[in-house]
């Protein structure tokens, strides 16, 4: 999100008080992205240094160590989609930081317009195929968690269209806000790990599910508060950077310092028990 404050355009900026809380806003906004990134990049480590590996050796059977359905015999079509949905996980991790980068969008434009447009592309493939993955093969969590994700996949596809449209109408305060609406909605499956892993070392072990059969009423909660809580902070977030109200900057402020623990210890737990076993 450090491209948040640093992207506003002049006109905003002008309207916008230079106070102290504007600053602290734009520097826990910068330390939140920060977090996330490396976070992420942490989640395509795991997805090369595990699927890809794996693939290379041949030796797709080892997916299923970790997924659910993950490689099925007979199932071409469905195996194929998944290895195509990891390949752009990881992509996209890496495509959403070049497209957060205020330095590479103010030197080199015509970059940024190509790395957005596969950005999109990927977001939207990752989308559709997660939906097919979702209602074509067996439900891990349940009807209800498929719900909360499908709703992300439709957001994902809904925000990708607006920030293309702004994009291509030039009206770049509008297509900035869309885009980041993207990047937080693209990023639900890792808040969905975060979020859990955050709720286990706070709980000192499952609440609210079943960890043998993984379903239960706080899955399904998290399955949209995965894309519904993040995109509720990016709205105060925007509100805040445009208004001359104190007490909402500060309010963002503190809400985006709460942000950054909760992502610190959900991502040092997923970390620690979700990805660097399997590397
Ligand atoms: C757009 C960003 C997305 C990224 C970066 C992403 C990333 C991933 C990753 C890394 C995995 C491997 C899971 C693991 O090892 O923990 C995975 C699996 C999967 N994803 Fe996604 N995903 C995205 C969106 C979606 C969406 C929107 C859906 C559903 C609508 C979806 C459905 C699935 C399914 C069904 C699996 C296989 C799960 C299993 O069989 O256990 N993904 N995804």
């Amino acid at each position: 999100m450090s491209a948040l404050a640093s992207d506003v355009p002049i006109q905003t900026r002008r309207s916008a008080p230079n106070s102290a809380a504007q600053r602290l806003l734009h520097l826990s906004a910068q330390a939140w992205c920060a977090l996330a990134l490396v976070g992420q990049g942490l989640m395509a480590v795991y997805v090369i240094g595990f699927y890809g590996r794996a693939a290379l050796e041949g030796d797709f059977e080892r997916w299923n160590q970790v997924l659910f359905n993950g490689h099925v015999p007979g199932d071409g079509f469905g195996n194929a989609a998944l290895a195509l949905h990891l390949a752009l996980a990881v992509l996209i991790v890496i495509g959403g930081a070049l497209q957060l980068l205020p330095v590479l969008r103010r030197r080199a434009p015509a970059l940024h317009r190509w790395t957005g447009r596969a950005y999109l592309l990927a977001a939207v493939v990752l989308a559709v195929g997660g939906l097919f993955l979702v209602w074509t093969r067996p439900s891990l969590s349940g009807t209800a968690s498929d719900l909360g994700v499908s709703f992300n996949a439709l957001l994902i596809l809904l925000f990708a269209a607006f920030a293309l449209r702004a994009a291509m109408a030039r009206r770049i305060d509008s297509h900035r806000r869309w885009a980041l609406r993207l990047f937080i909605a693209v990023s639900g499956v890792w808040f969905f790990r975060v979020g859990l892993m955050f709720w286990l070392i706070v709980n000192q072990g499952p609440v609210g599910f079943d960890p043998e059969t993984f379903r239960g009423p706080f899955l399904v909660c998290l399955g949209f508060a995965q894309t519904l809580l993040p995109l509720a902070v990016l709205e105060l977030y925007l509100r805040a950077q445009r208004s001359h109200s104190l007490a909402l900057s500060g309010s963002a402020v503190a809400v985006l310092l709460a942000g950054i623990g909760i992502t610190a210890v959900g991502q040092f737990g997923a970390a620690v028990m979700l990805w660097l076993p399997w590397l």
